[in-house]
């Protein structure tokens, strides 16, 4: 297989929802469990392709996407975006559940309506990202080549830091982490905050 990383192209955005969905446990089987399959790439994959297209980069075997890394330079103003242009028209489109509902959809629902979280806890890793490949696409040095891209994007900006959240049970994505060298920052409520501050020539010269 060839596989390559180009920026991304609005074309793509059907393939990150698919991406979204199939590696949401690690690649295990998961599209049966929504029975929207849209709901986790509205929340984690399509408002950042959209918003900020330019810190979207695509994995492709054969020319087919089969990976992604995709965030913000900024979250709390990503945040702001999102509720501008992004959620308002999903909230009227899925209503809160109720309390009583606890299948997976309700609680991506419950997701849509919170809104992203403010990132404001982490003042110095002020950029978050997301990454996730396709199985076939893992284990071959790819994840660490999307995720080196996407943080010089950022350093080229002048982004002080950048930080992400994994869930305790995922435990290959935490080793990932970790090897490309995040640090952990925080753990809360079965989710692991890690965070990498980033140097730039601006900073590394003064
Ligand atoms: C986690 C993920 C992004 C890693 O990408 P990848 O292409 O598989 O990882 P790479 O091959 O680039 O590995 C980079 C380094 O991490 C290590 N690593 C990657 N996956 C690992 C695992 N499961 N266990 C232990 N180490 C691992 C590699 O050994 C490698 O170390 P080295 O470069 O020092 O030799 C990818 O496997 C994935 O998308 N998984 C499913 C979705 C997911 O969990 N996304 C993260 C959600 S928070």
């Amino acid at each position: 297989m060839d596989f390559a990383i180009r920026p991304y192209q609005p074309s793509d955005l059907p393939s990150l929802y698919r991406i979204c969905l199939e590696t949401v446990f690690g690649g295990a089987p998961v599209i049966a469990q929504y029975s929207d399959p849209d709901l986790l790439g509205h929340f984690y994959a399509a408002p950042y392709a959209v918003l900020e297209p330019d810190l979207c980069f695509v994995l492709t075997s054969d020319g087919a996407p089969c990976g992604y890394v995709l965030g913000t330079r900024d979250t709390a103003g990503f945040r702001a975006a999102c509720e501008l242009e992004w959620f308002g028209v999903l909230r009227t489109r899925y209503p809160l559940p109720l309390e009583t509902d606890k299948s997976r959809d309700a609680a991506m629902i419950r997701l849509i309506h919170a809104g992203q979280p403010s990132g404001l806890e982490f003042p110095d890793h002020p950029a978050h990202l997301h990454i996730d490949l396709l199985p076939h696409a893992q284990g071959g040095g790819w994840g660490r080549a999307l995720m080196t891209r996407f943080l010089k994007e950022l350093r080229a900006a002048d982004v002080r830091g950048v930080h992400l959240g994994v869930g305790t049970r995922n435990v290959g994505a935490v080793r990932f982490y970790e090897r490309v060298g995040f640090v952990l920052l925080k753990e809360d409520n079965g989710a692991l905050w890690y965070g990498m501050k980033l140097e730039t020539n601006e900073r590394s010269q003064a």
